[in-house]
This record gives C-alpha cells, sequence and structure tokens, in this order.
C-alpha cells in the first residue's frame, strides 16, 4: 500500500511496514501535507496533525486512517465517512501511559518535586521550604472514568486515597462495577467540591471545551491541584492562572494545551507550581511498540482486503 506516516511512530514498526509498502514519513518531507499525501492509500497519524476534510479531500485514494492512539479531536471524523473512508483507533496501549503519567504528576505537585529539583541546580538547599502532602488519604477526583480515568482511580485506591469520579452518561451497571472496585460515581459537581487532586480523562468534543472554566475552579477544594491529560481546551487557562495566582489552588500540571507545537508558550509557563510537558502522555517506549505492532498488523490485513486489491487491479 501507499501509506503516508504522518506522526513519529515506533521505528521497529516503520521498518516492518516498509518491508511490505510504499512509505512516505510526511514529517520529514519539505512539501505541504496535502501535496505529500496526495496519492497516499492510507494514513497513519497521531495528535498534532489536523485530519481535515481539506486534508482528506487532497488524497483522493485514500481508503484507511489509523490513529496510532486515542483521541479523535484531530480528525472531522463525519467526512471520513462520507468519504467512505475506513478508521481503525489503537486506544488501549496508551491509556497505561497516560494513566501513569497522570500518577506522576500528583506525585510531583504534592511533593514539590519541580521546584526541589530547581532549588538543588541552584545550590540551594531548599529542604525547610518544600514540605509536601501524602496523597494516602486525599480525595482523587476524576472526571471522565473511561478506559485511563478507571486506571487512575484504581492507581489511587492503591495509594489509599478515596477514589470519585464522573461519566457523561451514568447508568446503574457502571455505578455498580465501579463500586465493586471501590471508585464512587458522583456527579461532576460533587467530584470537583471533593477532590484534592482534580484529574480531567475526557475526550474534547462539543460538550467538554471550555468544561473547567472560572466558575468550576473557584468550586475546586482551596489548596486542591488540577491535572489536565485530557485535551487543550478543555480548561480555560486565563482562569487557571487567576486561581493559582490567587493562591486558592495549590498546582496544576498540564500534558495537553490551549496552544500546542513549537514556538507556543503556555499562559501558564511563569508560575513555580505548575508542571508543564509536550503532550507526552502516551510516549512511553513500551506503549509505543505496542501501538506500532497494531500498526502494521491493521495495515497489513487491509492490504489483504478485497477492496484493496480491487482498487490496485
Ligand atoms: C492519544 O490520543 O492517543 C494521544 O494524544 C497520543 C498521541 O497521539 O500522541
Amino acid at each position: 500500500m501507499r501509506i503516508a506516516v504522518a506522526s513519529p511512530i515506533d521505528g521497529v514498526a516503520l521498518a516492518r511496514l516498509r518491508e511490505h509498502h510504499d512509505v512516505l514519513c510526511t514529517y520529514e518531507d519539505p512539501r505541504p501535507l496535502p501535496e505529500a499525501i496526495a496519492d497516499r492509500e492510507a494514513l497513519v497519524f497521531r495528535s498534532g496533525v489536523a485530519v481535515t476534510a481539506d486534508l482528506l479531500d487532497a488524497a483522493t485514494d485514500l481508503r484507511l486512517l489509523v490513529r496510532a492512539g486515542s483521541g479523535l479531536d484531530n480528525l472531522d471524523l463525519d467526512h471520513a465517512e462520507r468519504r467512505g473512508i475506513e478508521l481503525v483507533r489503537i486506544p488501549e496501549p496508551g491509556a497505561q501511559a497516560v494513566a501513569e503519567l497522570t500518577f506522576a504528576f500528583m506525585l510531583a505537585l504534592s511533593r514539590n518535586l519541580i521546584s526541589a529539583d530547581r532549588s538543588m541546580r541552584e545550590a540551594r538547599w531548599a529542604k525547610f521550604e518544600l514540605e509536601g502532602h501524602l496523597l494516602q488519604g486525599k480525595t482523587l477526583g476524576v472526571v471522565g472514568l473511561g478506559s485511563i480515568g478507571t486506571r487512575v482511580a484504581k492507581m489511587g485506591l492503591a495509594w489509599d486515597m478515596r477514589a470519585v469520579g464522573c461519566v457523561q452518561r451514568p447508568t446503574p451497571e457502571r455505578e455498580r462495577d465501579l463500586m465493586a472496585s471501590g471508585v464512587a460515581l458522583l456527579p461532576f459537581e460533587e467530584v470537583v467540591a471533593q477532590a484534592d487532586h482534580l484529574c480531567l480523562h475526557v475526550p474534547r468534543t462539543a460538550e467538554t471545551i471550555g468544561l473547567i472554566d472560572a466558575g468550576v475552579l473557584a468550586r475546586m477544594r482551596p489548596g486542591s491541584y488540577l491535572i489536565n491529560l485530557a485535551r487543550g481546551g478543555v480548561v480555560d487557562e486565563a482562569a487557571l492562572l487567576d486561581a493559582l495566582t490567587s493562591g486558592h489552588l495549590a498546582g496544576a500540571a498540564l500534558d495537553v494545551h490551549g496552544a500546542e507545537g513549537a514556538g507556543e508558550r503556555s499562559p501558564l509557563a511563569d508560575l513555580p507550581n505548575v508542571i508543564l510537558t509536550p503532550h507526552i502522555g502516551a510516549q512511553a517506549i513500551d506503549a509505543q511498540r505496542r501501538i506500532g505492532e497494531r500498526v502494521v498488523e491493521i495495515i497489513d490485513a487491509h492490504a489483504a482486503t478485497p477492496r484493496h486489491q480491487e482498487a490496485t487491479r
């Protein structure tokens, strides 16, 4: 197949794809993306690549989209469906990586790890300024108890935290399953009001854009922490800046941002109690290896279908 790989993926997978297919890594190609993918039959992409209707229409032979990860907020799904382009997502391998990074953020925030490291590099022995908090006994609030959020909640239980969370459409079955594993399903506002660590794990949709606004931030517990590994745009960053500057929130960690990519500087970048990372939630080598293996399987399976055979006859 003629494949465009629009975001870096696991190197082993890329090498395997190249054994049987014509692979073009567009991030190494100087041409504009629509031009580079014009003759491609499959497109492999991650976050950071806007797969718009115009981009899809630039590739008239495109029959397969492989989302090497979870989020679909960067894809014009309706247009892909209208065009009859098959879409395959690979959400599971990244879920553990995102959940683990959420936990790393909770630990780093509650024990001031970033400030401690900075003070050492400045030859300052700040031991007595750097008192933190235990996670044990605190309330972990998860907004979005899906595959990632549920893992985070269970990790919290293993650390002797109290785990509460919400889902967009609660059902009695979901509530029963969560209760059985020790996680309390509550309304969104209750989760916000009770959490010492409020972790976001919702997709970016019309319903979640701006979900965490000034009003919600004001209803969070004084001295609590906000952790966003969902998507930029879910949090109003200007309102978060105010909540952190006023001291209402003790800290925040964001892996996803309103504006992402080289040259972008977060409005929160001057605050010492904020951790910022460049959308690395799924960037665990083991997770990317598994995603890469699935990419190869999906492409090879598609190449063997009658639809592909017919199109290339
Ligand atoms: C995802 O949705 O899986 C993440 O954003 C990871 C990525 O695509 O880089």
